[in-house]
């Protein structure tokens, strides 16, 4: 062995920095099982609590790539760009986003994940749709791309497996939360994925990861810096997550929101931040001076969404899971929707079968949570403010106490939402 896990960790709890060596020696052995989760959890919560330099996260994350596959798109005639979120609630900008970025001939590859914990996972909400199929071989997903321009499926075992490891050990050692394990997390599959450019939409609140402004925006910092390093066009958009993003919480009904949003409808909340990153998606591949809400109101967008879906098996004409059971929680007195908070919502949503507890789990297509107002619409004592979808009533008292826990209503008219709260380029 050329290095001791025990010597590693101790010189992390002792405030030092890692070399490049140690690191790659770390990520490997880990990899292959010589060095043990509880070493590996130890280390973790060392990094959260003693932090990283910005040369040892970069050098996590590079171990971290390589330890799987690289894949490599540069064969393609259209350049490629992608997106990431930190995740939130009700956040299913992924499916309208990346068929409106190839109706401008960029290809798209969003290779994406499930859902743990309170925020969805774009992969979840798609398998709403009768016969989708999320995995894809490499051959696939690049014909597709060449022939469609935009792929939506999960990401393959092969790429950055080494973060595969470490996020599972991360979930359960309370150590999700530190910067630099969220940094070369998310960028060593995003840099292994072989994209050109990359918008990265860092949430902000409640619903998020990064409850603050001012650590929402060291993320997006360190994120950023590690895909200009590696050569990948990459910004981020910080954008406001303490509240849910359109109305509709859970998979099915995202997947309906989303193509509300693609036949040029949609909440505006949800319209506003798909065009901007994807504003931000062509900038970054040369194209500008283009408003992207006309190919979601001309249906160009729309016919790229109908082929990747049909392409991946699934049947657009065929109904969607609808929740066996609902419940309608109403306003308790007059007077101004002042909070609907993203966590609550989020938790309440999970619990009503929309997300899983362990990873083995199935979800509830239908289940989630439908709004019936956003944040400052005023509404009257006894209005209907959401109903609650599950399979499952027994589910229905927990979830409707932490729903209605994230609820208020007020004299005073809140201050208007502001979605998009900074950029970092
Ligand atoms: N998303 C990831 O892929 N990794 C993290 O650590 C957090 C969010």
């Amino acid at each position: 062995m050329k290095f001791s896990a025990v010597e590693l960790i101790i010189k992390k709890r002792e405030h030092q920095a890692l070399t490049t060596d140690e690191i790659n020696w770390l990520v490997d052995a880990y990899t292959k099982g010589a060095v043990a989760d509880e070493q590996m959890s130890a280390m973790a919560m060392a990094i959260l609590l003693n932090g990283m330099e910005r040369e040892e996260i970069r050098d996590l994350t590079m171990a971290m790539i390589a330890s799987g596959e690289r894949l490599d798109f540069s064969g393609l005639s259209a350049k490629t760009a992608d997106k990431h979120s930190t995740g939130g609630v009700g956040d299913k900008i992924t499916l309208p986003l990346a068929p409106l970025v190839a109706s401008y001939g960029v290809a798209v590859p969003q290779l994406s994940g499930r859902g743990l914990g309170h925020t969805g996972g774009t992969l979840d909400k798609l398998e709403a749709i009768p016969g989708w199929q999320a995995s894809l071989s490499n051959t696939e997903l690049y014909s597709q791309l060449a022939e469609i321009g935009a792929v939506i499926c999960a990401a393959g075992a092969g790429l950055a497996p080494a973060d595969r490891k470490l996020y599972s050990l991360r979930d359960v050692t309370g150590t999700v939360e530190a910067i630099p394990l969220i940094a070369s997390s998310i960028m060593s599959k995003k840099i292994a994925e072989g994209t050109s450019a990359l918008v990265l939409d860092v949430k902000v609140g409640s619903g998020a990861f990064m409850k603050t402004l001012d650590r929402a925006t060291e993320l997006a910092k360190v994120l950023v810096q590690l895909g200009q390093d590696a050569g990948v066009k990459t910004s981020a958009l910080l954008t406001d997550m303490s509240t849910p993003l359109g109305f509709k919480i859970g998979n099915a009904l995202e997947v309906e929101e989303s193509v509300e949003v693609l036949t040029g409808g949609g909440p505006k909340d949800v319209v506003e931040l798909t065009v901007e990153l994807a504003k931000e998606m062509l900038m970054h591949v040369g194209i500008t001076g283009v408003d992207p809400t006309e190919n979601l109101n001309n249906g160009k967008a729309m016919d790229i969404w109908r082929k990747m879906i049909t392409a991946q098996g699934g049947d657009l004409d065929a109904p969607m899971a609808k929740a066996k059971e609902w419940h309608t929680i109403r306003a308790s007195s007059s007077g101004f929707v002042f909070q609907l908070d993203a966590l609550a919502l989020g938790v309440s949503s999970w619990r009503l079968g929309a997300g899983r507890e362990r990873k083995e789990d199935a979800v509830q297509f239908g289940a989630g949570i439908e709004l019936h107002h956003q944040v400052g619409d005023e509404v009257a004592a006894g209005d209907a403010l959401m109903t609650l979808y599950t399979d499952t009533p027994e589910k229905f008292e927990r979830a409707i106490e932490i729903a209605e826990s994230g609820i208020s209503i007020s004299e005073a008219m809140p201050a208007e939402r502001k979605l998009i709260l900074g950029k970092i380029s």
